[in-house]
C-alpha cells in the first residue's frame, strides 16, 4: 500500500495524512446525523443542517474539489515583523511540519511554521447541533512572541444553489446581531424548489458563532475582510493592527475573530469556537446551548461524548480477518461512510451539490445501517414510508425537512422499500412495524404492510410484450432512461429483482395468512422466472432489457453495451436460474467486465448518443454508468460470488474494490472510503481515476457483503443462517455481532482451506445440525464453525 500521503493508525480507526499536498482534498464528515460538517485534511469544507440544499450553514465554494475554499481558516500574524501565515497549512501554504488525522467524528490538524506550533481539532458532538473548533498555539521560539490570531468562518444561511448563483443579492437578506463574543445570523428570505413545488418565506433557523475567549475584535463583512482584487491568500483586513469596523446586516457574511496575544517561550494559548444552529423560535441571547459553549470545559465533555458515540456505534459489528485493510474498512471507515449516506443521501460532497436524498438510495443505506443501529433504521423506514401513494408508487425523493415531493418516474423504488422492511423484520423480529399507520401522499393513510403490498401489486401486472416488467424511464440504472419511454420497453434486471423480492416476501405473507397474495405472487413469480429463462438468455449471459421496439439491449455480438452487469449479478442473487447458468453469468462478467479495480457496469462502452437507450450513452465512454468500474454494481457482484460459494472470487473482488490499496496519484480520491466509480478501461488514458467520493450505495453493500455473505452470518425468517464463503488461504476469521440484543462471537476455522461449506457448528459448546441457528436466547452466545465438507 502506498504510504506516500498517509496511512492508517494501528487499529485502523484513524487515517493519518502526512502532507498537505494530497492529489485532491481528502475529507471527513463530522456529523451527529443532523448537523454535518465536511472537513478536509487542511480544514476546508462546508456545513449544513439535515438538508444541504436548503439548510446550508458554512459556505460551499464553487470549486471546492480543487481550491478547497472557503475553509475553517486560522490566520496567524507575527506582530513583530508582520509575517502572516495560516494554521492547517492552507491556503497560504507555509508549514514546516504537518499531520492531519481523520477519525470517527473528528479531524485534527497539526502544523507549524515560524516556530509556532498550531494544533486544530474539529468535531460535531452527538447532542448539540454545532461544529466545535479548538486551536492551540505553542511558542517554540526561545524568545517571547506577540501574535494576532484570526479565525474565519464564511456563511450561506439557507439555500446553497441560490448562494452560488446570486451571492450578492442573497446578501441583502442577511441579518446579524453582534454581542461581546457572539454573532447571531438570520436570513429574511428562504426559497426552496423541490421538484415542481416551491416554498417561500424567511429561513426558519438562526445560526450562532461563539467562542470561549473574548476576542479583541470582530468583523462580519466579507467584502471588507478580503478587499478588492485579493483572496484568502492575502486578505486586506489583516494589514491594519486591528480588524476594521464594518456593518453586517445586508452584507455577504463572514465571522472573523481577532485575538491579540503574547506568548513566552514554551507557552501555549488556546481558544474554542462553536458554530451551531437554533430553531427560529429560540431566544438566542439566553440559549443554554449557546451560553454553555463559551466555557472551554463544555468542549472537553462534548469531545468525550463524540468519541464514545462513534466507538459504541462501530462496536455493533467487528471482524478479525488476516487482512488488516479489510478489517479497517469494515470495523471503522465503511460504517462512517454508511452513516453519512444514510443521513444525507447522495447530495453533500465536494463533487455533488444539489442532488436530493432519493428513495432507492435511502432504502439501501438503511440496509447498511441495519446491523449497527436497527432503531435508527426503524425511524427512517417510518419516515420514508410517508413518501408513497395509494397505488403503490413512490416519490423519487424523501427529504428530511418536510418539503413536498413528486411521484417518481423510476419504476423500481417500491421494491427497495419492501426489501429493506423485510430485512428489518429478520434482523429485529419487530413485526409491529408492519401495522404502523403512515400518511399517504395522495391523502389518507395506510399501514407499512399495506404500502409494501401496494408496491408489489403495482409491479406484477405492469408488464410488456415479453411479460417482463416495464422499464419506463429507468430502473436501478438511472441513466438508461430512454429504453422504455414509449411504454413498451422492458427490464430483465427488474424481472429478476421482482422475482427476488417476492421470494423474500412470501414467508411473511404466509405468516400473515394472506393466502390470495401468496398464490398470486407465487404464480407471477413463476411466470417471470420462466420468461427470464426462456426469452432472455443468450448463451453466456442474460439480456439487460428490451427496447420499445422489442429489440434487445445487452446481447452477444452487439458492438456496444453487449453485456450489462446487473442482469448477471441479480440472476445469481435472485437464484432465478439453474446453477450452470448462474456460474456462466459470473464467468461472463469477469471475462468481459473485469478490471484491476473492480467490474465495469457494461461492456463495451457507448461511443455516441443513442436516443433509444438514454443518458448513459452520452457520458464520456468509460465514465459513470457508461462502462466505468461502478463500485455499487460491483459490490452487488461480491454478494453474488459469495452466494455461489466462490469465496476466493468474492474476496478477490472485495480487495480490488478497496480504496486503500490503490495508487493515490492515479486514483486521487480518499483511500479510506469508496467512490462512486473508477474510470473504466474504455478510457485508457484515465483508467483507474476515482470519481465522486463518499456518496454511494457501495458502503452499505460492502458492509453487508462481508458480514452476511463472506463471513456468511445472516438473519433469515426462522433463524440465523451460517454460510461462509472465504478465501481458502484464511485459516480462521471471527466476527462479533449484536443480533436482537444478544452479543454473538462467531469463530470460523477453515482447516482444509475450502472456499465454502460448513462441516460442524457448535452453539455455546453444543453441536447443532444444519446451518440455521435459532434466534438468541441469552445475552451472549459463542458460535464455533468449522468449514469443510458437511459430515
Ligand atoms: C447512483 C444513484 C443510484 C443509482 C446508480 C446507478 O449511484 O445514487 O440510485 O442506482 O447511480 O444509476
Amino acid at each position: 500500500m502506498s504510504q506516500k500521503y498517509g496511512h492508517l493508525n494501528d487499529d485502523g480507526s484513524e487515517y493519518i495524512i502526512t502532507t498537505p499536498r494530497t492529489p485532491r482534498p481528502w475529507i471527513n464528515y463530522l456529523t451527529n446525523g443532523d448537523y454535518s460538517a465536511l472537513c478536509s485534511h487542511v480544514g476546508g469544507g462546508f456545513s449544513f443542517y439535515k438538508d444541504h440544499r436548503y439548510h446550508s450553514i458554512l459556505r460551499r465554494g464553487a470549486h471546492v474539489q480543487l481550491d478547497d475554499l472557503p475553509a475553517r481558516l486560522w490566520y496567524i500574524k507575527d506582530e513583530g515583523n508582520g509575517d502572516t501565515w495560516t494554521a492547517n497549512h492552507h491556503p497560504i501554504g507555509v508549514s514546516d511540519t504537518f499531520e492531519a488525522r481523520h477519525g470517527m467524528g473528528y479531524t485534527t490538524i497539526q502544523s507549524s511554521a515560524n516556530l509556532i506550533d498550531a494544533q486544530a481539532r474539529y468535531f460535531v458532538p452527538p447532542n448539540v447541533d454545532a461544529e466545535l473548533w479548538t486551536m492551540t498555539l505553542t511558542n517554540k521560539r526561545d524568545v517571547p512572541v506577540s501574535l494576532s490570531i484570526y479565525s474565519l468562518a464564511e456563511f450561506v444561511l439557507g439555500n446553497v444553489s441560490l448562494d452560488q448563483h446570486e451571492s450578492q443579492i442573497m446578501a441583502l437578506f442577511n441579518e446579524v446581531e453582534e454581542a461581546k463574543r457572539t454573532l447571531i445570523l438570520r436570513k429574511t428570505w428562504w426559497h426552496t424548489q423541490n421538484g415542481w413545488a416551491e416554498v417561500e418565506g424567511h429561513w426558519p433557523k438562526q445560526v450562532f458563532l461563539t467562542t470561549s475567549q473574548t476576542p479583541t475584535r470582530m468583523l462580519t463583512d466579507r467584502n471588507i475582510f478580503l478587499g478588492p482584487f485579493r483572496g484568502y491568500h492575502n486578505p486586506a483586513a489583516l494589514e491594519p493592527e486591528l480588524l476594521p469596523d464594518g456593518p453586517g446586516s445586508g452584507k455577504d457574511l463572514v465571522g472573523v475573530y481577532q485575538w491579540r496575544i503574547e506568548l513566552a517561550p514554551g507557552e501555549f494559548w488556546s481558544t474554542q469556537i462553536a458554530i451551531g444552529i437554533l430553531p427560529e423560535t429560540e431566544d438566542a441571547a439566553t440559549s443554554t446551548t449557546l451560553l454553555s459553549l463559551q466555557d472551554s470545559a463544555a468542549y472537553e465533555d462534548a469531545w468525550q461524548q463524540t468519541t464514545a458515540y462513534w466507538h459504541n456505534l462501530c462496536s455493533g459489528l467487528r471482524i478479525a480477518t488476516p487482512d488488516p485493510q479489510i478489517n479497517a474498512m469494515i470495523n471503522w471507515w465503511n460504517k462512517l461512510q454508511v452513516m453519512v449516506n444514510f443521513h444525507f443521501g447522495r447530495g453533500p460532497s465536494y463533487y455533488h451539490k444539489g442532488q436530493y436524498p432519493a428513495m432507492r438510495d435511502s432504502c439501501q443505506d438503511a440496509f447498511g445501517v441495519m446491523p449497527l443501529a436497527p432503531k435508527l433504521v426503524r425511524a427512517k423506514l417510518l419516515r420514508i414510508a410517508g413518501f408513497f401513494f395509494a397505488d403503490g408508487a413512490a416519490c423519487g425523493g424523501c427529504n428530511r425537512i418536510d418539503l413536498p415531493e413528486d411521484r417518481s418516474i423510476k419504476v423500481d423504488l417500491p421494491l427497495w422499500f419492501v426489501l429493506v422492511v423485510l430485512d428489518y423484520l429478520r434482523e429485529t423480529g419487530d413485526l409491529g412495524i408492519l401495522d404502523e399507520l403512515v400518511p399517504l401522499m395522495d391523502g389518507g393513510e395506510s399501514t407499512v404492510l399495506e404500502k409494501m403490498l401496494a408496491g408489489v401489486d403495482r409491479m406484477i401486472d405492469e408488464r410488456g410484450p415479453h411479460g417482463l416488467p416495464l422499464i419506463g424511464q429507468g430502473d436501478w440504472n438511472d441513466a438508461a432512461n430512454a429504453i422504455g419511454t414509449e411504454g413498451r420497453g422492458e427490464s430483465v434486471w427488474l424481472a429478476q429483482f421482482l422475482y427476488f423480492v417476492i421470494q423474500q416476501f412470501l414467508p411473511l405473507l404466509k405468516d400473515r395468512k394472506l393466502a390470495e397474495r401468496v398464490s398470486t405472487y407465487s404464480e407471477r413469480a413463476e411466470e417471470i422466472r420462466e420468461i427470464v429463462n426462456a426469452s432472455c438468455w443468450n448463451g453466456d449471459w442474460y439480456v439487460r432489457a428490451f427496447k420499445d421496439d422489442g429489440s434487445p439491449v445487452g446481447v452477444k455480438g452487439q458492438a456496444e453495451g453487449a453485456i450489462w452487469i446487473n442482469s448477471q449479478t441479480w440472476a445469481v442473487i435472485s437464484d432465478i436460474s439453474p446453477r450452470a447458468r448462474l456460474e456462466a453469468c459470473l464467468d461472463s462478467v469477469e471475462a468481459h467486465m473485469g478490471s484491476a479495480w473492480g467490474l465495469t457496469n457494461l461492456a463495451p462502452g457507448f461511443s455516441k448518443p443513442d436516443e433509444t437507450i438514454g443518458l448513459i450513452t452520452r457520458f464520456r465512454k468509460g465514465w459513470k454508468e457508461n462502462a466505468a468500474v461502478f463500485s455499487h454494481a460491483s459490490s452487488f457482484n461480491v454478494v453474488a460470488r459469495a452466494l455461489l460459494g466462490r469465496g476466493s472470487d468474492a474476496i478477490d473482488l472485495f480487495r480490488r474494490l478497496l480504496p486503500l490499496g490503490k495508487d493515490p496519484d492515479l486514483y486521487c480520491m480518499e483511500p479510506y472510503v469508496y467512490s462512486q466509480f473508477v474510470v473504466g478501461p474504455d478510457c485508457p488514458e484515465e483508467h483507474g481515476r476515482g470519481c465522486y467520493h463518499w456518496l454511494t450505495g457501495t458502503a452499505a453493500w460492502m458492509l453487508r457483503a462481508m458480514s452476511d455473505y463472506i463471513i456468511g452470518v445472516r438473519a433469515e425468517w426462522d433463524g440465523i443462517r451460517i454460510a461462509p464463503a472465504l478465501d481458502p488461504a484464511w485459516p480462521s476469521v471471527s466476527m462479533e455481532r449484536t443480533i436482537r440484543g444478544s452479543r454473538y462471537c462467531f469463530q470460523i476455522e477453515n482447516p482444509d482451506g475450502v472456499e465454502s461449506g460448513v462441516r460442524t457448528i457448535e452453539l455455546d459448546g453444543t453441536p447443532i445440525s444444519g446451518t440455521l441457528l435459532p434466534f438468541p436466547t441469552a445475552p451472549t452466545h459463542g458460535v464455533k464453525i468449522i468449514m469443510g465438507t458437511p459430515g
